[in-house]
């Protein structure tokens, strides 16, 4: 293994990311819990110092184990890391005067053969573009070291004792504006003797031992909603504990068109997980009675998800851990926007909460993966390329595209609508290009006339986007062959619409959902 010490960075999970790219297997530790003896107890091959918040020059700030530098590891710190190595070897780090927080260049300096892991830099001009976010900065190098390069603000941009295999970097070479950041790292795991071996199949063998320490003999509960997450989540721990573990499917009524009865195919016949099926369309449905405001509805049904569950979670005797699927993604995001001034958009539910109301611990098996690589997880479990593949789907389902008030009537129309428009997508070999497409139904009824009748129906309209991260999105390009292919299909095959549009607003201004 590779170890990663983390000394608490935003950007931390990156290295690991950047690593598994490379087929490299890592663990990241907090600087708290690695000492010597668990350093020994590892045996990794090399060693990475994280960037971290804190200054070197304060007190009782994080060090690395002093021993560590003489186990003749390989070690590369970046940025706090960089200034934790010069501080314990020797150098000296001032903070204050030279923060530097964004694209910078460094350029060689003069007489370094660039070699080694510096090898196949400053190839297109004498300079590389990194991303600085530091405070402190070195201001002596420690003995052994020379400088490989120097940026304007930091004199020892990047430094190696060659002799010991030790290498420091001011910056974030882990990041994408970064971008030549990853031949560092690949040449620094190739000298450190990795082969890349690592892989999809060897994570999934790590995360089911891993799970299994965790739980031992206690039951787990794991809230499947069909999703890719919560769907690999389930396969995964099923697959490490068996029989320990119950899923529970909230139907809320609220799903596509033969949705809850996929799920339950897959996960309860296929891959003979023990799931509860809570069929609770009554409720949520009733409870959503005469509601039109966007807001209200996802709280109501945020309320009552939570009150579900519960009461089945409740019937599954002795769980003691909750599984959630849990990205890297989610875990960034709930750092560094927690206490932000950013505004409410949209309120979006979950089951955070949950786990402490009910006295849950969490398994969160998917933690340190990003969105690709759980899709590759799930390929590796056997998941069907239908699962894996789905467009996004939001919790609070078709109440969000239904908007105004909603009543069976409507929702059923809007199934079967969504249903041919998906089918089209899928037929013309689109549904890949597209992050996500669906209908919404709108609360207006048109005239229209069929055959010799006036009909008197719902319009809606179709909406299709691309997104990569659902943050921004534009309208997808459709054809006009296709679009009104689909508008005669969706208007002949659907009785109660007469009329479809189709949604060209980007976002922003726009949103992805109606509502
Ligand atoms: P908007 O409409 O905000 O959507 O542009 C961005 C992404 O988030 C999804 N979305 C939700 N997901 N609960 C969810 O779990 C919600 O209340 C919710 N609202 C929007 C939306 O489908 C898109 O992928």
């Amino acid at each position: 293994a590779l170890l990663i010490i983390d000394f608490g960075s935003q950007v931390t999970q990156l290295i690991a990311r950047r690593l598994r790219e490379l087929n490299v297997y890592c663990e990241i530790r907090p600087y708290q819990n690695v000492t010597a003896d668990s350093i020994r107890e590892l045996a990794p091959k090399a060693v990475i110092l994280s960037g971290g918040p804190d200054s070197v020059t304060r007190d009782g700030s994080p060090r690395a184990p002093q021993e560590l530098f003489e186990m003749g590891l390989p070690i590369f710190g970046i940025c706090y890391g960089q200034q934790v190595m010069m501080e314990q070897l020797g150098g000296k780090v001032e903070g204050g005067h030279h923060a530097e927080y964004g694209r910078a260049f460094v350029t060689p300096a003069e007489g370094h053969k660039l070699d080694g892991i510096f090898a196949g830099l400053f190839t297109q001009e004498n300079k590389e573009q990194v991303w600085m976010s530091h405070g402190d900065r070195v201001t002596k190098i420690a003995p052994g070291f020379e400088i490989v390069a120097t940026s304007p603000n930091a004199p020892y941009a990047m430094i190696a004792d060659e002799d010991r295999q030790f290498y420091a970097v001011q910056f974030h070479p882990e990041v994408h504006h970064t971008p030549n950041g990853k031949i560092m790292l690949e040449n620094f795991v190739r000298k450190a003797g990795f082969t890349g071996d690592w892989t999809m199949a060897a994570y999934r063998e790590e995360a089911i031992k891993a799970i299994r320490a965790q739980v031992g003999d206690k039951q787990v509960i794991c809230g499947l909603s069909g999703g890719v997450d919560s769907s690999v989540t389930a396969i995964l721990l099923h697959e490490a504990i068996g029989d320990q573990l119950t899923c529970v499917f909230v139907d809320h009524g609220l799903l596509r068109l033969n949705e809850a009865e996929e799920v339950v195919a897959m996960f309860r016949d296929n891959y003979n997980i023990k799931l509860i099926h809570a069929d609770e369309a009554d409720l949520f449905i009733g409870a959503l009675e005469g509601v039109s405001d966007p807001e209200v509805k996802r709280k109501t049904i945020g309320k009552l998800f939570i009150d579900v569950f519960q009461k089945h979670a409740d019937t599954i005797e002795g769980a003691e851990f909750l599984a959630q699927g849990t990205l890297y993604p989610d875990v960034i995001e709930s750092v560094s926007f927690s206490g932000g001034p950013s505004v409410t958009i949209k309120s979006h539910h979950n089951v955070g909460g949950l786990p402490e109301k009910m006295g849950l611990k969490l398994v969160e098996p998917l933690r340190e993966l990003f969105k690709d690589e759980v899709r590759a997880l799930g390929r590796e479990l056997g998941l069907p390329a239908s699962f894996i593949g789905r467009h996004p789907f939001p919790g609070p389902g078709l109440a969000i595209r239904c908007p105004g008030e909603i009543t069976r009537e409507k929702l059923e129309i809007l199934r079967k609508a969504d249903a041919v428009y998906i089918d089209q997508i899928r037929k013309h070999g689109l549904y890949d290009d597209i992050w996500q497409a669906f209908v919404a139904i709108l609360p207006v009824r048109t005239v229209g006339v069929m055959g010799d009748g006036r009909t008197y129906d719902y319009a809606c309209a179709l909406r299709a986007v691309t997104s990569v991260d659902g943050m921004t999105a534009d309208y997808y390009p459709f054809t006009h062959e296709f679009l009104g292919e689909t508008a005669t299909r969706i208007i002949n095959e659907v009785k109660g619409i007469n009329r479809c549009t189709y949604d060209i607003t980007s976002k922003p201004p726009g949103t992805i959902e109606w509502e």
